[in-house]
């Protein structure tokens, strides 16, 4: 098995014993460097053993491809998973979060949590003296842009330049799209309703972070959203937690939906992303997520081949 490359050993090795709760987190480089080991895992030249590590999920929404992602990328590392749904652990009776991430601490090795607010993460990432992962939050869902911005790498090869153009609500997916789009120099449009663009102070910090690599651009229009574009990305209309806005959504989303009429307008050779799970009729037709150009489903796999190195690299396995 070959070695990491010493240049992206040394730029991982700056990101040991962090935390990762937003994509902005990590510098351009770290992030070519993640993937750029993402892709010897996937084709089997890098094996990494972390010595019987232990990683805890703490994960207060559903989930199937994080989730298990984790576990199998903990399990290709020689590690090992411990669950901690909140209704399983003393979390569940409503024992403090403070003293929950000190004794988690003194357990495990790293932490991947899933929850609604993005401030009980950083509260968590504050208590704990072990790395945190943001395993999606109502504000960003930094793993699965790595994931997102990989697939795309493997078709296209250099990415740089290209233009992703994301289609629905500008929700945690959306946000951390736009932010990893702009450290790695791909220009993200967003095609949302009107009353659903993503944050503004999300938009003004991934054009700083940019720095003219690349444009992020909002319309309410999604044909002006697709139009040239080389990926064309969609996630559902109600995340978790807005189940009770799904009718009002569904109205006002009318015309968002990913299928052949709009694809029409995209480049011609254009890819098919969504993070899943999907709701097909509704944001996305069934003809388009079983279509040749849809990469949906490698892009669900590269949620395990990204993880394991950024577990990798913040546990100091490199
Ligand atoms: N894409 C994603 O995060 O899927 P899960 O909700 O199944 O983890
Ligand atoms: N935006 C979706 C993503 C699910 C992976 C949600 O938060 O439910």
């Amino acid at each position: 098995m070959s070695e990491t490359p010493l240049g992206v050993a040394s730029i991982l090795s700056c990101i040991k014993g962090r935390d990762f709760l937003s994509s902005a987190d990590l510098t351009s480089d770290q992030i070519i460097s993640l993937l750029d080991l993402a892709s010897q895992l996937k084709k089997g030249n890098r094996r990494i053993d972390l010595g019987n590590r232990v990683l805890g999920l703490i994960f207060t929404k559903a989930s199937t491809r994080t989730r298990v992602s984790f576990q199998v990328a903990m399990t290709r590392l020689g590690g090992q998973t411990v669950d901690l749904n909140p209704q399983v652990t003393q979390l569940g009776r409503g024992e403090a979060l403070e003293d929950t991430a000190r004794v988690l601490s003194r357990f495990c090795d790293v932490l991947a949590i899933r929850t609604y607010a993005q401030q009980e993460l950083v509260d968590y990432a504050h208590w704990a003296s072990i790395p945190v992962i943001n395993a999606l939050t109502d504000l960003e869902h930094p793993c699965q842009a790595l994931a997102d911005f990989f697939t795309m790498q493997e078709a296209f090869g250099d990415i740089t330049g290209k233009t992703l153009a994301y289609i629905g609500d500008g929700n945690n997916v959306a946000h951390s799209l736009i932010i990893c789009g702009a450290l790695l120099g791909v220009n993200v449009r967003i095609g949302s309703p009107n009353g659903f663009e993503p944050l503004p102070r999300i938009v003004d910090q991934a054009r700083q972070l940019a720095c003219e690599r690349a444009s992020i651009e909002l319309t309410n229009d999604p044909v002006e959203a697709v139009q040239g574009a080389q990926a064309v990305y969609t996630d559902v209309w109600s995340s978790m937690g807005q189940e009770a806005e799904q009718f009002q959504r569904e109205k006002a989303f009318q015309g968002f939906c990913v299928n052949e009429e709009l694809l029409s307008h995209a480049d011609s050779e254009a890819i098919i992303l969504h993070c899943l799970p999907a709701h097909r009729g509704e944001e996305i037709s069934d003809g388009v997520i079983e279509s040749s150009f849809s990469r949906i489903f490698d892009q669900a796999e590269n949620r395990l081949h990204v993880q394991q190195a950024l577990l990798a690299a913040l546990l100091g396995g490199l």
